[in-house]
C-alpha cells in the first residue's frame, strides 16, 4: 500500500544527478516529482501539497532559499531538506532558520538523504501525535491560554471564535482580575491581525495631559518637552489591535477624539494639521459601570455605542467555581519549580521539571469555598504563593494557602428557611427571598445596579426588569 505521507518534490538543476536520485527515492517508496529549476518548483508547489521537498540551494534563476520560503510559507507542515554545496554550512544554517528541517552536503550518498528523511518523518509523526493529544485535551477547556470549563466560559470560547476573525470593536467588562486583558490578547492572536502588533494603553495609568500625546502621538514642539515628533499608540497598532484599558477614565475631550477615530479611522497627531489614517481594531476594557456613567453624563453615549458593538462580559470567579480546579491545575503547572531552582516559575521551558505538584482535597475544598474578590488574578497569586510555601513537598496543603483562604468555609444553608408543618406557598416565599436579596445587594453597592447585578450573578437588564416587576 503506498504511504500517503511520502509525496516528495525533488528540485535539482543537474539533470543526470536528479534523475538518478529520483529513481532511488522512488525505489524506497517515495512518490517523486522532479523540478529542474526554481520556477518549475514554484509551479509544482502551487498545484500540489507535497509532504516533503528536497531542494538544492544553488539554482539558476529563482534560488533554493526562495523555493524553501515559498514551500514553508504555503505548507507549514512540509518537511524541507536542503542540499548545500561542499563547505557552505552558513547557507545551511540560514536555511534551517527559514524553516528547513535538515540539510545534506554535496556530494552525498543516497543513504545520507534517506536517513535525514526517515528521521524527519518519524519526528513529524511523534509531533503530530502529541499535538493531537494535547489539542484534544485543550480544545475543550481552553482558548489561547484562557482556561475554563463552566458553561459561562464555554459560551465565551464560542463567542471568541466567532468575533476574533472580524474587525468589530469590542468592549470587555468584568470585575478586576476576571481576565479582560488576557481575553483581548486572545482575540488579537486568534485574528488575522496577529501578524501585526497588539498595543495596550492603560488610560488610567497616564496623566490626562500626556494621554492624548500617548494615544495620538505628537509633532515636534507640540508642547513643552516635545523635542521630536513621535508616533502614538494608535499608529503603532496600525493593522493590528489597540487595547484601551480602563476606558471609563478618559476625559470628555479625549472621548470625543476617540469617537472620531472609531467613526472615521483618522486623527491628527498633537500639534499637527496633517490627518493620519489608521486601520486598527479597538478592544476597550473597563471595570466601571459604563451604562451608569452614560446616565450621569460622565461617559458619552455615542462613544459607548461605538465601543459596545460586541460586548463581552466576564463573569466573576465566585459565580463559576467549577473553573477553580482547572485553573489551579493550570497555575500549578505554570509555577511548578524547575529541578535546579525551586520557585522559579515562568522560566520553566528549558530546565528539567520536578514531578508534577498535586494539591490535597482539603486545600482544594477551601479554594472552592473562597469567594475570590480579586478573581482569577488572586487565585493565580494564591497558587504561586502556595507553591513557594510547599518548599519542595510534592503536595500542597491547607497550611500553604494564604490565611484568608485557609479559613474559607462554604456558606451554611440559611437556618431561617424551615418548612412549616402546615406547608408553605413556595412561589410567594421565593419572591420574598428574591426581594430581600435584591434589596441587600443594592444596599451593599450603594444603589449601583451594575454591581448589584454582578453580586446576584444576573445581567444588569435582568435586574432592572426584576426591580420593576417586584415594585422595588
Ligand atoms: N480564564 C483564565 N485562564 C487562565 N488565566 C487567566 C484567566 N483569567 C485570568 N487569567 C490570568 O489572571 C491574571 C489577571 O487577568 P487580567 O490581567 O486579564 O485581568 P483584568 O480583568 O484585566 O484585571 P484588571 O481589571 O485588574 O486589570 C492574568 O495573569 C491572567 O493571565
Ligand atoms: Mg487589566
Amino acid at each position: 500500500m503506498p504511504d500517503q505521507s511520502k509525496h516528495l518534490l525533488f528540485v535539482e538543476d543537474e539533470a543526470p544527478l536528479r534523475e538518478v536520485l529520483a529513481e532511488q527515492l522512488a525505489d524506497r517508496g517515495f512518490h517523486v516529482q522532479q523540478a529542474g529549476s526554481g520556477e518549475e518548483a514554484l509551479a509544482r508547489l502551487s498545484e500540489f501539497a507535497f509532504d516533503i521537498i528536497v531542494t538544492d540551494l544553488r539554482l539558476p534563476g529563482i534560488d533554493g532559499s526562495a523555493v524553501l520560503e515559498a514551500a514553508v510559507g504555503r505548507y507549514p507542515e512540509i518537511i524541507a531538506i536542503v542540499v548545500t554545496g561542499y563547505g557552505t554550512v552558513k547557507d545551511a544554517v540560514e536555511a534551517i532558520k527559514r524553516g528547513a528541517w535538515d540539510f545534506v552536503s554535496k556530494p552525498f550518498q543516497i543513504d545520507e538523504l534517506l536517513h535525514a528523511l526517515d528521521a524527519a518523518l518519524e519526528q513529524r509523526r511523534l509531533k503530530s501525535e502529541n499535538a493531537y493529544l494535547r489539542a484534544q485535551l485543550q480544545e475543550r477547556y481552553s482558548f489561547q491560554g484562557i482556561v475554563g470549563k463552566s458553561r459561562a466560559m464555554a459560551r465565551l470560547f464560542q463567542l471568541l471564535d466567532t468575533v476574533a476573525p472580524t474587525s468589530s470593536t469590542i468592549l470587555v467588562t468584568g470585575e478586576t482580575g476576571t481576565g479582560k486583558e488576557i481575553v483581548a490578547r486572545a482575540i488579537h492572536h486568534a485574528s488575522p491581525r496577529r501578524l501585526h502588533r497588539f498595543v495596550a494603553l492603560n488610560c488610567s495609568a497616564i496623566p490626562e495631559t500626556l494621554l492624548e500625546a500617548e494615544l495620538f502621538g505628537h509633532v515636534r514642539g507640540a508642547f513643552t518637552g516635545a523635542v521630536g515628533s513621535r508616533q502614538g499608540r494608535l499608529e503603532q497598532a496600525h493593522r493590528g489591535t489597540l487595547f484601551l484599558d480602563e476606558v471609563g477614565t478618559m476625559s470628555q475631550g479625549l472621548q470625543m477624539k476617540l469617537l472620531r477615530v472609531l467613526q472615521e479611522r483618522e486623527f491628527e497627531r498633537v500639534g499637527d494639521t496633517h490627518t493620519t489614517k489608521v486601520d486598527v481594531r479597538v478592544i476597550a476594557a473597563t471595570n466601571s459601570d459604563l451604562t451608569a456613567m452614560v446616565q450621569t453624563g460622565a461617559f458619552r453615549e455615542d462613544l459607548f455605542y461605538r465601543l459596545n458593538v460586541i460586548p463581552i462580559d466576564l463573569p466573576p470567579l465566585r459565580t463559576r467555581k467549577e473553573d477553580v480546579p482547572l485553573l489551579v491545575q493550570h497555575f500549578l503547572d505554570r509555577f511548578r519549580p524547575t529541578a535546579g531552582a525551586p520557585g522559579n516559575g515562568g522560566a520553566a521551558e528549558a530546565a528539567p521539571l520536578t514531578p508534577p505538584l498535586t494539591i490535597s482535597q482539603e486545600a482544594m475544598r477551601r479554594l472552592m469555598a473562597y469567594e475570590w474578590p480579586g478573581n482569577v488574578r488572586q487565585l493565580e497569586n494564591a497558587v504561586e504563593r502556595a507553591v513557594a510555601f510547599s518548599a519542595g513537598r510534592p503536595q500542597i496543603d491547607v497550611g500553604d494557602l494564604p490565611p484568608e483562604i485557609q479559613h474559607a468555609e462554604e456558606p451554611p444553608v440559611p437556618s431561617a428557611i424551615v418548612l412549616p408543618d402546615e406547608g408553605i406557598d413556595l412561589s410567594a416565599f421565593v419572591i420574598k427571598i428574591e426581594r430581600e436579596l435584591i434589596r441587600r445587594s443594592l444596599e451593599r453597592t450603594g444603589g449601583n445596579k451594575g454591581r448589584a447585578a454582578q453580586l446576584l450573578n444576573l445581567k444588569r437588564t435582568t435586574l432592572v426588569e426584576k426591580l420593576k416587576r417586584l415594585g422595588l
